[in-house]
């Protein structure tokens, strides 16, 4: 039975057929209504108030934290820290590496050709200021990772991986396990430094060694496209460092999540800091506060964690990853399939992605030379169909591809056999009209 009817948007906009759930999920009601209710009834601000309002207001943040660990399958929540998007999260993660001296001049970080701007731009930042060494991995075919490429360009100097799970463009799954293994077979002399803690207090000073056990390159990888879709476990991938955002989850939009394992925590000088974030503030110096709150400086979005946990409990009520799972895989072999026929129609269409099944998610980017794509995505809008053009902040993946952007179509546990029929159709008629 499809989720539709637990998604107020589509009773207020009955013929609407939203595809555009790569740029942010539509949300059920029990993120909506748990909203209104926290605020209208238990709000108050956290870890400052010794009344009700404020300690319910504390149980609803840290339970978002439990959830998160139940999503990614983490240790405990003091691995788990919010900020305001993917995008601040890996900010925060690359400078922090830097100010705590783990990432240094001439140190490699080896990122993927399908990576958001979020996976880029932040590293190429550290560049220009630092001197850091980007380089990018290419992918094959059936546009999953060349792990040829990526075995050549994994030499010694590369201290940080860091992959998307899943692509926004191409809906391609990277095989997570299979870099885990490459990158865990690697026994690079494992760096020994310390940063330059000026201005830090002493208790992230005792633990700034950088101590990475028997692993010397960090795994990082941007679930923000694959948690909404499949579950991405940071144990048994053995992933140092993830982060997602929300908002594709189904949660309110200004949340970014960061998980990190707890010794690398440690180890970690965080480069904001603030109020909440601090044990003690001197004229001179400060010290750090505990994990993970030395991440969240200033009041956190407490409305937007309580939206992650009422999204999670959602996904757990309607039967979590297996059933989300079963009803993406029926909507995109239909897609699949409806793809074959209309390509014979309209050879002059090409679908970035793969054509099989396995190894995706749905989303799916088509690109043609026929029309313009902005004129395409209006045409579709004017049929009240979602979806999106544009290089969707991946254009090292586009000018690898010798094309602008494409017209992406992206699929959630909302959608149906006959979204995608009224897409293909529509398609067809946009693409008749041009002729
Ligand atoms: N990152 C979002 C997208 O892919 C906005 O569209």
């Amino acid at each position: 039975m499809s989720l539709r009817s637990h998604f107020p948007v589509f009773s207020h906009h009955p013929d609407m057929v939203y595809l555009d759930s790569a740029s942010t999920a539509q949300k059920p009601a029990v993120v909506i209504e748990g909203m209104k209710h926290h605020m209208e009834q238990k709000y108050a601000n956290i870890h400052r108030g010794a009344y009700d309002l404020s300690e319910a207001s504390e149980v609803l943040y840290h339970g978002s934290k439990e959830a998160v660990v139940r999503l990614i399958n983490a240790r405990e929540t003091a691995e788990i820290s919010y900020s305001y998007n993917a995008t601040s999260t890996l900010n925060i993660l690359v400078t922090s590496l830097i100010r705590s001296g783990q990432l240094q001049k001439w140190d490699k970080v080896l990122l993927s050709r399908a990576e958001h701007h979020a996976n880029i731009v932040p590293w190429l930042i550290a560049k220009e200021t630092t001197g850091i060494e980007v380089e990018f991995i290419g992918l094959d075919a059936d546009f999953q990772l060349d792990f040829a490429d990526f075995e050549v360009k994994l030499s010694p100097d590369v201290r940080v991986v860091s992959l998307t799970a899943a692509s926004n463009v191409t809906g391609a799954v990277f095989d997570l396990a299979r870099v885990r293994d490459l990158i865990r077979s690697k026994n690079f002399p494992s760096p020994s430094r310390r940063g330059s803690l000026k201005g830090s207090g002493g208790e992230v000073e005792k633990v700034s060694q950088w101590t990475v056990g028997e692993n010397n390159i960090l795994f990082i990888v941007d679930a923000s496209q694959a948690v909404p879709h499949f579950q991405v476990d940071v144990q048994a991938l053995d992933i140092d460092y993830l982060v997602f955002t929300g908002h594709k989850l189904m949660s309110d939009t200004g949340i970014g999540i960061m998980y990190g394992k707890k010794p690398l925590l440690k180890a970690l000088v965080p480069s904001i800091g603030g109020g909440g974030a601090i044990n003690w503030v001197s004229e001179d110096g400060f010290a750090p506060a505990g994990l993970p709150s030395r991440f969240e400086p200033g009041t956190p979005h407490i409305i937007g964690a309580g939206s992650v946990l009422r999204a999670i409990e959602f996904m757990e009520s309607v039967g979590w990853y297996a059933e989300l799972e079963r009803i993406e895989k029926d909507i995109v072999i239909h897609t699949l399939e409806r793809w074959r026929i209309f390509k014979k129609r309209f050879p002059e269409v090409r679908l970035i992605g793969s054509e099989q099944e396995e190894g995706r998610i749905g989303v799916f980017s088509f690109a043609t030379d026929r029309m313009h794509i902005s004129d395409i995505s209006d045409a579709f809008a004017d049929q009240w169909i979602c979806v999106r053009a544009g290089h969707h902040c991946a254009e090292p993946l586009m000018q690898s591809l010798w094309i602008s952007g494409t017209v992406r179509m992206s699929l959630f546990l909302y959608n149906t056999r006959e979204d995608i029929d009224r897409f293909f159709d529509v398609f067809e008629e946009i693409l008749l009209d041009a002729r």
